[in-house]
């Protein structure tokens, strides 16, 4: 029978005869987690039902572009959690990080060389990187698609009346070599979503929102685990406090000045300007 000390004990038998193992599993050490979590803080019965509020208002403040739950997940560092053992970077790899809501755009295909800010407001900046695999051979013809806040902190879907679409996104595919090169701008920090209920828990909890200045990067080819991360410009704020615990130290890079008028104008960009070499390591994809 039920009671308070056997309680995790009569739920998870209760799911005893449940044919997916793996199901099973799952749901039984969720209700171990939570049945002990009840008695650990002896939550109360306003506390359970604010609670359960908090989850629905999670759950009404989700739509076709708003991913509230993600949040939660993202701000808990469950996300970064489950990124990261999933992800384990192996044999010097490089090391993943969340995707993030704002990949919701399919970036435009773009040549090798052109930029991706069509709008000219920010600091010029370089990036250059090249694909390779564990063993050190140029993976060519990687895809590599980018995406950005621009530097006001901002990616193009925030602004739509404001930013042609698409800007600060594309998908470059790396040479025969692995390399990859593109014009930006070195985006700013920014704050994750705060009007709904996960911006309240930050407010209560006395955390900031922002998210340490970075470019989104996702690199695929066939044969390759495909590669979510990010690239952290190395001075930013946050760096040590981002909102979704995002930021590896082997992700972060220095935006170098580079003050050289000839190089500037071969590469099209204004002088002086910022560039970055970002090395990408990737690992096999699994078998099966
Ligand atoms: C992002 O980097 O785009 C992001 C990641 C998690 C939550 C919000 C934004
Ligand atoms: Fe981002």
């Amino acid at each position: 029978m039920f009671d308070e000390e056997h309680s995790a004990d009569v739920v998870a038998a209760s799911f005893g005869a449940t044919p997916d193992e793996r199901l099973k599993e799952i749901l039984t050490s969720l209700v171990r987690h939570a049945h002990a979590f009840v008695k650990d803080v002896g939550l109360t019965t306003e506390e359970w039902t604010a609670g359960i509020r908090f989850l629905t208002e999670t759950g009404q403040k989700c739509d076709a572009t708003r991913q509230e739950f993600i949040l939660l997940s993202d701000v808990l560092g469950v996300s970064m959690l489950v990124e990261t053992i999933n992800n384990r970077a192996e044999d010097g790899g490089t090391e993943s990080t969340v995707e993030g809501p704002f990949h919701m755009v399919a970036s435009p295909p773009r040549a090798l060389g052109d930029s991706i800010d069509l709008v000219g407001n920010g600091e010029p900046c370089l990036v250059t990187g090249r694909v390779v695999d564990t063993a050190g051979r140029p993976v060519g013809g990687a895809s590599v698609d980018v995406w950005q806040a621009d530097a006001d902190g901002f990616y193009d879907v925030q602004r739509p009346d404001e930013v042609p679409r698409q800007n600060l996104r594309g998908r470059f595919t790396a040479d025969a070599d692995g390399r990859f090169h593109f014009r930006t701008v070195v985006p700013r920090f920014y704050p994750i979503p705060t009007d709904g209920p996960v911006g309240r828990l930050l407010g209560a909890t006395r955390r900031h929102p922002n998210r340490a200045a970075h470019i989104h990067l996702e690199v695929s080819a066939p044969g390759i685990r495909t590669l979510t991360t990010h690239l952290f410009v190395d001075g930013s704020p946050y760096l040590d406090s981002d909102a979704v615990f995002g930021v590896k130290e082997s992700l972060i890079r220095e935006f170098a000045p580079v003050d050289d008028p000839a190089r500037a104008a071969g590469l099209g960009l204004p002088n002086p300007f910022r560039a970055v070499d970002f090395p990408i390591v990737v690992q096999p994809a699994a078998a099966g």
